[in-house]
């Protein structure tokens, strides 16, 4: 892979030990992905930060890092969600040892001047590139926004990656930082439509079927005749998907598989790029049955009712939590409820009455951290709530809890 002279002295470490090691990496992948050049970002988003999933070693190699006081992101970055909320740890159970490691774990990466902000949702909170930019982002979710959505280029950074593009501002150039990597390899057409719940169940059958492609999917829409691919259908018809939709969809593609782009015709920005007429021919079309499957699939639990209801996979958005609080308003839950969300959105919530409705309702908003990277298994839950198709993919395997994946309003009980 070609270095220009800067690169080759950060290299060469006359930057010090820590950028030297992170060019390292970075070289290391160019080589295997056969990268002609590296390509300069304009942020970072790191994952491998709870300590449920790095464990003793990851704290090790991040504090081994952090020693060289020298070393400083270069780019604005941020951190994927921690294994406690940072603040709230002592109300909502979890072990001091834990804790501590976890602590420990944000400190070093604070010490490599990456903001503490723990979220799989960076968009929502300020670290969200302009179409077409360069990033590297590690959190497959928000990967999936990132060049969807938004229609930024990362790839499906590990975390280690992530960490070394941030420390020296640069990613290898290859694979979804291409042009002729975006293009569509499967489509997939709705023969119903599908309510705003329901993305997530839609991702999840899509990521299986298409593994590492690109989809392009068609939308159903029965009460509106314009073409298809009429811009401006979505908005006539009100039934233009939303951040929180994509963000589910996005989020589920890349569980059950490991889709890192995709595209929705007339809604994505780079749809009509997409060049999806050579593999129209095998489209994939999915119905209002089969995603009604997913649902009863991914409950694995012979219970009805779920400890802890865990809600906000991906992290959720200030208008996500007004509905939960809209839901539960003067009520009282029967279950423990979890609203998963960074500390940004947070404050915003606290600032709009939705925290205090939640508590009072005997709910909690947690920042910071989530129910997969979590320790809830060691928090006395057996059975766990969802209304995210990835955290029900996920929660069996990660937590080895059972799991009732349905709508919020399903899982929530009232005394
Ligand atoms: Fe985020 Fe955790 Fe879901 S990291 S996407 S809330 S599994």
């Amino acid at each position: 892979m070609y270095l220009n002279p800067e690169e080759e002295k950060m290299y060469n470490g006359e930057y010090g030990e820590t950028m030297r090691k992170s060019m390292e990496i970075l070289v290391a992948l160019g080589d295997i992905y056969e990268a002609e050049c590296l390509v300069n970002i304009s942020s970072a988003q790191i994952s491998g930060v709870s300590y449920k999933t790095i464990g003793d070693a990851g704290l090790e190699y991040l504090e081994d890092l952090a020693a060289d006081k020298t070393a400083k992101a270069k780019v604005p970055s941020t951190l994927n969600p921690a294994g406690t909320d940072l603040d709230n740890w002592k109300e909502l159970g979890f072990p001091i040892d834990f804790v501590k490691k976890q602590n420990r774990i944000v400190d070093a990466y604070g010490n490599l001047g990456i903001s503490k902000t723990c979220t799989c949702t960076p968009y929502l909170v300020g670290n969200v590139p302009r179409f077409k930019d360069h990033v590297a982002f590690s959190e497959s979710s928000a990967v999936a926004y990132t060049n969807s959505v938004i229609g930024a280029r990362t790839n499906r950074e590990g975390g280690p990656g992530a960490l070394a593009a941030a420390i020296c501002g640069k990613t290898p150039m290859y694979a979804y930082h291409l042009e002729e990597n975006r293009v569509a390899t499967d489509v997939i057409e709705l023969e119903d439509e599908i309510s705003k719940t329901e993305y997530g169940a839609l991702g999840y059958i899509v990521g299986g079927e298409v593994g590492d492609g690109v989809p392009y999917f068609i939308l159903k829409n029965k009460k509106e005749n314009k073409p298809r691919n009429s811009d401006l259908k979505s908005l006539v018809t009100g039934l233009k998907p939303t951040v929180n939709d994509l963000k589910s969809l996005g989020a589920a593609l890349a569980s059950s598989g490991a889709v890192a782009l995709y595209h929705i015709e007339g809604e994505t920005p780079e749809y009509k790029i997409a060049d999806y007429e050579s593999v129209a021919k095998d489209k994939i079309y999915i119905s209002k049955a089969d995603i009604k499957n997913v649902f009863e699939k991914l409950s694995n639990s012979s219970k009805n009712t779920a400890d802890l209801v865990c809600l906000g996979c991906p992290h959720a958005s200030l208008e996500e939590i007004e509905k939960i609080a809209n839901l539960v308003k003067s009520k009282k839950i029967a279950n423990d409820l979890w609203v998963c969300t960074s500390i940004n959105i947070k404050a915003a919530a606290d600032r709009m009455n939705y925290t205090k409705i939640i508590e009072n309702a005997g709910g909690h908003i947690v920042c910071d951290t989530c129910m997969v990277v979590a320790p809830i298994e060691d928090l006395g839950y057996e059975t766990i709530g969802v209304d995210s198709a990835k955290a029900a993919n996920y929660v069996p395997s990660m937590c080895g809890l059972e799991v009732i994946y349905d709508d919020a309003k399903n899982l929530i009980k009232f005394k």
